[in-house]
């Protein structure tokens, strides 16, 4: 049985069942880098303190600094026996520091080792997903810059509505990673790193030698001061029972895990027979076991279907967190497997939209096919209409009864002649009605959209 932190008080062994049902290695192993950070930190304020000698410091220096590296390079090897990763790293620096590591964990406590190397987890990952979210807009960008002169039928409510440029339609998308963008970098400068809560109740080491102590660290930590705004705990209560910053990140994730939903259903119609706008490379669809023809588009499908995964678990933490008295309770361990699980989802998801769209190939004859559709332009030869002075309501209704007609009759606006789209509206001219059954004469019309 693996050493725990505690257990002086204690007269009988753990119920194996409760060991089993405690642990939080199994995932919360993923910190290890974060806590080790925090440990080098903690040792500079013990120093600070006068809890250590400077022989002491040093030897627990090299010994966290040992096991921060085979964490580095992937050696690190969980003990799945220990309670959760703090204890595994203490028994490990016990290995190589001896009862030296006795001394560690003066005036700390796991509550805030927790909250520490969370919030530091979510820093990281978050400036990681920023990056991603760069390199997202550059292929969209790229995407929508070599099919800078292609029309696409435009929908709402999933009807034909309006002709639009397809550049338009994928800069929306970029548009909401901008606005995924915003916000990540919010979530990510709202959290503190904070140190010197202890349990709960603070630690008999004076506010300043946290102040310098931190400062001194952070200041060895080249350029990273101001993303890791580490400082001394303001409120020692709010430091180690807030999981604000977890919740934020997880409703940032969801909100862009709805978007790239949203590009998924668009990209999953379109790829079909029916649509065929678009090709998807072979590289990112599957096929069926049962029909030879099929290509589906499984990882777009797979995109959609874990957005429910991110709500969930979103869910899951506000209402593990909901109704919780201050300060710790062993409830908010719950929060890492749901945090885990969102960070991973969204962190392939953008890497796998990455590769997509820089494959995807426009069907341009089957685009050219939708967009004979005469209804496309109707709002088009409303505003004909009303430049020729009838009032809108009044063309509106006009165009409604033609477009009724060519729908009921089988014929197209423009086979009619002037005679018969007289009996609509003495105001057409044929030649007029041609031209503007047009996708190109339809997106250039439209002004109030400023194009760089
Ligand atoms: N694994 C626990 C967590 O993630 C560690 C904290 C335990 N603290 C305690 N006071 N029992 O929350």
């Amino acid at each position: 049985m693996a050493k725990k932190l505690w257990g002086g008080r204690f007269t009988k062994a753990t119920d194996p069942l409760v060991e089993e049902f405690t642990r939080s290695i199994q995932y919360d192993y993923k910190l290890a880098e974060y806590d080790l950070i925090g440990s080098l930190i903690h040792v500079e304020i013990l120093r600070k303190a006068g809890y250590l000698t400077a022989p002491e410091k040093v030897k627990l220096e090299k010994g966290l600094k040992a096991i921060h590296a085979s964490v580095k390079n992937g050696t690190f090897k969980p003990d799945c026996a220990c309670e959760d990763i703090h204890t595994d790293i203490q028994n490990k620096l016990e290995a190589g520091v001896g009862d030296l590591v006795l001394k560690l964990h003066t005036a700390r406590s796991r509550n805030e080792q927790v909250s520490f190397a969370t919030k530091m987890y979510c820093k990281v990952e978050l400036a990681k997903i920023l990056d991603m979210l760069g390199e997202v807009d550059v292929v969209l960008c790229e995407t929508a810059g070599k099919n800078c002169d292609l029309v696409i039928p435009g929908f709402t409510h999933m009807q034909h509505a309006q002709p639009v440029y397809l550049v338009d339609y994928i800069l929306a998308y970029s548009e909401m990673l901008k606005r995924d963008y915003d916000r990540v970098w919010v979530a990510a400068g709202n959290i503190d790193l904070t140190m010197g809560a202890g349990a709960l109740a603070g630690t008999p080491i004076g506010y300043e030698k946290y102040r310098v102590a931190i400062s001194k660290y952070i200041g060895g930590l080249k350029g990273a001061g101001a993303i890791f705004k580490l400082k001394p705990t303001v409120n020692s209560l709010d430091s180690v029972s807030d999981r604000d910053f977890v919740i934020e990140t997880l409703s940032v994730l969801s909100i862009m895990g709805m978007h790239m939903s949203r590009f998924a259903e668009d990209f999953i119609i379109w790829s079909s027979k029916e649509f065929g706008f678009v090709e998807i490379d072979d590289a990112f669809c599957t096929g069926s076991s049962l029909m030879p023809q099929k290509k589906n588009p499984d990882v777009l499908e797979l995109i959609r279907g874990y957005t429910g995964r991110l709500y969930g678990n979103l869910v899951s933490v506000l209402t593990m967190m909901k109704g919780l008295p201050l300060t710790y309770n062993r409830d908010m361990q719950l929060d890492k497997e749901p945090l885990f699980s969102s960070m991973e989802i969204i962190s392939t998801e953008l890497r796998l939209i990455m590769g997509l769209i820089a494959g995807v190939k426009f069907n341009k004859a089957k685009i050219e096919e939708h967009l004979e559709d005469e209804a496309l332009y109707a709002t088009d030869l409303v505003y004909y209409l009303v430049s020729k002075g009838v009032p809108f309501k009044n063309a509106h209704t006009i165009i409604g009864k033609l477009i009724k007609y060519a729908t009921d009759n089988s014929i197209e606006i423009k086979s009619m002649t002037e005679r018969e789209l007289g009996k609509f509206s003495g105001k057409f001219k044929k030649e007029d009605v041609i031209k503007l059954l047009n996708p190109k004469v339809s997106v250039r019309s439209k002004k109030s959209i400023k194009r760089g």
